[in-house]
């Protein structure tokens, strides 16, 4: 789909990300002020701007100073759309450079809490009182106003904390109302929401019908595949792509034979009641196993997988007619990381998903939640009636438990990871933390020890439990689960699970260690 066409039947505010780290925070804040809200480059063309027909523009922060050369600047076409602007920190200030004001560094740069007190009376800050604690993070400061263009607030360090051109509907903020640490944050956006004229329509019942409509009118009469892997994210986009298309679309599940406990046949009774004559499934197991056998590498796992996979699915798709339509489940932080340029990041892993589809399929692109955070995807799942387990699914990577036997992979040692991994499963639900803890799971390593049962000796498998405290997966803590849960947890693996003589419990956080062992 384009970019703006889920957009195109909501009112939208654009935020210019001028980079700051805060930016994706503003987008999420304007979304639950319910106004959809995309986060676009500060160099975004004019055309593609006024596509988005903005009822408000936001300019973020930004590590620059505005006198920079060569620094990141307001351009032109943006105050010609006449829509009112709000500049936060670096925004403001070259919001206030470009009108003509005077912008320079500041003897005492303010980073960290600091008090703001508001003069006079302003549509910014209605219903707020005189004065407001608030988060402050800047090296420059507005040194004179532009004509037309009056205070707002101050502080101690910065005459000019808040600005406004009421005429214009320019407005200012020196400090971040974005952060959790300026308490009244969203009572501003909010306000200013309501100076754009915002209805506030954007709701998770709202992003369906949007969807639906601009789905079937990308595909007309076209045929759509989806890769569905059982998780939030394809399931939501395979159940949208069916209610909008109906028989047009085929979903496909592939089995690579790595998949947990039961997991195959709870995905195929999930997806024929969710999509029914849509949905297909194929068995590639067998295939998988073969190629990888006597494989240790990590990461020669992990691409093997990946490419039988596009394989498999290729042919899939192929046995359904000429598909033109890929539907896949990118997210909005996909998106803003693909689109961010200069950062080079080590590869640590491939990462391999069903989401992540090769561009050589030579399909067109449906990805209907590409502007939605996680959170958001949830929401719409649990509009769409998807169950609740579903939806809140802790991840499972592509490569399933492959990366979660080490060392080789064959079927005796997939077997004896699924039975381990599910008592830790089960008995996680059974505490009531399935959804405190990120992601928890069983990882067979390669090591073998020497144990005792009943009176004999015993050589077997060393087996650990991962369960992991996160955000985003980016960064993550080893869960301080409850020791009598770790007992219970060990107890019964070793007297359940043949093969197993002992347990231990991953204790490293993330860094220096991965989530996953390979
Ligand atoms: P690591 O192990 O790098 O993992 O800390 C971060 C998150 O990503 C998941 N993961 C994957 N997800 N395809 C996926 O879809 C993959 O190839 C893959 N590898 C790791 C991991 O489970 C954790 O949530």
């Amino acid at each position: 789909m384009q970019q703006n066409e889920t957009a195109a039947s909501h009112e939208t505010i654009v935020v210019l990300d001028f980079g700051s780290q805060y930016s994706q925070l503003i987008t999420r804040r304007v979304r639950e002020n319910q106004v959809y809200c995309e986060m676009l480059p500060w160099d975004v063309p004019a055309e593609t701007l006024a596509g988005m027909n903005p009822k408000g523009i936001i300019l973020s922060g930004g590590p620059n100073s505005v006198y920079d050369p060569g620094a990141p600047f307001l351009a032109d076409h943006v105050l010609a759309l006449k829509v009112p602007v709000l500049g936060i920190c670096y925004g403001m200030q070259l919001l206030a450079s470009r009108l003509g004001g005077r912008v320079a560094a500041s003897a005492d740069r303010e980073y960290g809490p600091a008090v703001v007190s508001i003069d006079g009376c302003s549509q910014l800050f209605a219903g707020l009182g005189t004065s407001i604690d608030v988060w402050m993070s800047h090296g420059d400061r507005i040194e004179q106003l532009a004509p037309g263009a009056r205070s707002l607030a101050h502080t101690a360090n910065s005459p000019y904390a808040a600005m406004a051109d009421e005429e214009r509907h320019l407005y200012g903020l020196q400090f971040h109302p974005e952060v959790v640490h300026t308490p009244h944050g969203n009572e501003i956006i909010s306000n200013f929401l309501d100076i754009c004229g915002c209805r506030r329509d954007w709701s998770t019942g709202s992003f369906i019908d949007a969807s639906i409509t601009a789905i079937k009118r990308a595909v007309g009469h076209g045929r759509v595949v989806c890769g569905v892997s059982g998780g939030v994210d394809s399931t939501v986009v395979a159940t949208l792509v069916r209610r909008a298309i109906g028989s047009q679309l085929t979903a496909v599940f592939v089995n690579n034979g790595l998949l947990r406990k039961n997991e195959a046949e709870e995905n195929i009774a999930r997806f024929q009641k969710l999509l029914g004559e849509s949905f297909t499934y194929v068995d590639a197991g067998e295939r998988f196993l073969d190629e990888l056998h006597g494989v240790t590498d990590p990461e020669q796992k992990r691409k093997i997988i990946g490419r039988i996979f596009v394989e498999v699915f290729d042919q899939e798709a192929n046995r359904f007619g000429n598909a033109e339509f890929l539907a896949q489940g990118t997210l909005y932080p996909d998106v803003i990381e693909s689109a961010s340029t200069g950062k080079s990041a080590a590869r640590i892993k491939t990462h391999h998903n069903v989401g992540g589809l090769p561009a050589k399929m030579r399909l067109k692109l449906i990805e209907p939640v590409k502007y939605l955070f996680k959170d958001e995807v949830r929401r719409v799942g649990i509009a769409l009636g998807l169950p609740e387990d579903l939806v809140y699914r802790a991840p499972f990577p592509g490569p399933g438990l492959a990366v979660r036997v080490i060392g080789e992979v064959t079927p005796e040692r997939l077997a004896v990871l699924r039975d381990a991994d599910a008592i830790v499963r089960d008995e996680i639900a059974a505490a009531g933390l399935d959804r405190d803890v990120w992601q928890y799971f069983a990882v067979l390593t390669p090591l073998h020890s020497v144990g005792v049962m009943g009176d004999g000796r015993t050589y077997a498998n060393v087996l650990a439990i991962r369960a992991v405290t996160s955000q985003d997966a980016m960064t993550a803590d080893w869960a301080r689960l409850p020791y009598e849960l770790l007992a219970r947890m060990s107890n019964r693996i070793v007297n359940e699970v043949s093969g197993v003589n002992r347990v231990v419990y991953d204790i490293t956080s993330k860094p220096p260690a991965t989530i996953e062992w390979e």
